[in-house]
């Protein structure tokens, strides 16, 4: 089996572990009655389901069980060192994570993990910064004021605001987008 196929496992077994790991974020924000730092969290939450997915369709031919070296992030706490958790997070996917696989999926002419790998790690550079936006905030103890947030049913790219025409990593069509919508 080609590295890039262990890689697409891997990052299948990570993107469920940190899809739980940022919904139990948005519940303890939600506790702390910050109702957009918890639907921010929902909203990256849900990117990492699509991207888990993009990873598991590619992994369809494969049959049993599978050992994978999956990462997430431990230590919950309150709203803030959460925050600071998920930026972590970030920094490991795009300096370490996304930048090692995509290398080996290139190397190894897998095209399908190739592609999958670049939306995942454009996708977490966009995430670090709305999350870094949002950290000052949440540490001083007020929820920030966020607008609709946006994820791409595609590829898991994220955005604060109005839904664009296409989306700039998979090129999806607006129609492809969820709305994390504020009450
Ligand atoms: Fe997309």
């Amino acid at each position: 089996m080609p590295l890039s196929k262990q890689y697409l496992m891997n990052a299948f077994g990570s993107e469920s572990q940190a899809n739980m790991s940022y919904l139990y974020c948005a519940h303890q924000a939600d506790k702390e009655n910050f109702s957009n730092t918890a639907r921010l969290f929902r909203a990256i939450a849900y990117s990492g389901f699509v991207q888990a997915g993009n990873y598991y369709g590619q992994l369809k031919d494969l049959e049993g069980g599978f050992v994978t070296n999956s990462t997430t992030f431990f230590g919950l706490g309150n709203t803030g060192e959460n925050i600071k958790l998920a930026i972590m997070r970030k920094n490991f996917e795009t300096t370490e994570m996304y930048p090692i696989y995509l290398r080996i999926a290139k190397f190894q002419g897998e095209k399908g993990a190739e592609r999958s790998f670049t939306w995942a790690y454009l996708t977490k550079r966009v995430q670090k910064k709305l999350l870094v936006k949002v950290k000052e905030s949440v540490i001083r103890g007020s929820d920030p004021k966020l607008g609709p947030i946006q994820v791409c049913k595609i590829c898991g790219y994220t955005r604060i605001g109005e839904v664009p025409n296409k989306c700039p990593v998979c090129k999806a069509t607006r129609e492809h987008f969820a709305t994390f919508v504020s009450y």
